[in-house]
């Protein structure tokens, strides 16, 4: 569970000061999904990298299973992330010469994970997302919804705790952005995930069951909102 107390960032560049995030107080609870919107420059990427420790809070703490991630050492926060959260992103980020099934793969070295079990549990993981033949595939020989279900299971291949997910369909037409929230939304249920994601996308977000909006740093958030 997350317990987020008056989360601040602020980033500094010459005279100018920005409070990307400006006093957030947020609980999520395990297996919860939490969908966030907001205009443009509102603080919902920001956000997104303090929940998943990729950047540490100015003030304020972020208590996940009462562990503080602002307070953690750079070491401990990596072994955090590397275990228990998985992310995926607007733009897939996946090893232009590595195969669909050794981008997976990279998501275990750092868990010490071996060989054989690594193979097979990436394997595992492109099946569950529909793409068990096309495990030798290059990201260059996919389709952009292809090669966003790979980078889903090299999301979810350790099993984390908790997606984080920042548009993952923004770079996709519109087809395979319902194919994708399908599989999302899918992986969520099965696998008891914390699943928090960012979206521009006013459909989903109205069928969110609890709908986050951020502006200006600030948040409120809607119960069962439309649901
Ligand atoms: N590394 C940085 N250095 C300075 N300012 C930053 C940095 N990252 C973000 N900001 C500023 O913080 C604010 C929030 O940015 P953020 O990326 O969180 O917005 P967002 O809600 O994700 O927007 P979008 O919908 O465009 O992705 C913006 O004013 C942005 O310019
Ligand atoms: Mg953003």
């Amino acid at each position: 569970m997350y317990e987020l107390k008056g989360v601040t960032k602020r980033y500094t560049r010459g005279k100018e000061t920005v409070d990307a995030l400006a006093g957030i107080d947020l609980t999520i609870a395990d297996g919860d999904r939490l969908v966030i919107q907001g205009p443009t420059g509102g603080g919902k990427s920001t956000l997104l990298q303090m929940l998943g420790g990729l950047d540490r809070p100015t003030d304020g703490s972020i208590d996940l299973d009462g562990t503080d991630l602002a307070k953690l050492s750079e070491s401990r926060l990596t072994k955090v992330r590397s275990e228990n959260i998985g992310f995926v992103f607007q733009s897939f980020n996946l090893i232009p010469t590595l195969s669909a099934q050794e981008n997976v793969e990279t998501a275990l070295v750092p868990l010490g994970v071996k060989g054989r079990e690594r193979r097979e549990r990436a394997a595992e993981a492109l099946k569950s997302v529909g793409l068990g033949e096309r495990l030798g595939h290059l990201p260059g020989e996919m389709s952009g919804g292809q090669q966003q279900r790979v980078a889903i299971a090299r999301a979810l291949v350790k099993q984390p705790k908790v997606l984080l997910a920042d548009e993952p369909t923004g770079n996709l037409d519109e087809s395979m952005r319902d194919e994708i929230m399908d599989v999302l939304e899918t992986m969520w249920k099965e696998l008891g995930l914390t699943f928090i994601m960012v979206t521009h996308d006013s459909a989903i977000a109205k069928k969110a069951p609890r709908l986050a909006t951020i502006r200006k740093g600030k948040i409120t958030v809607k119960e069962n909102a439309g649901s």
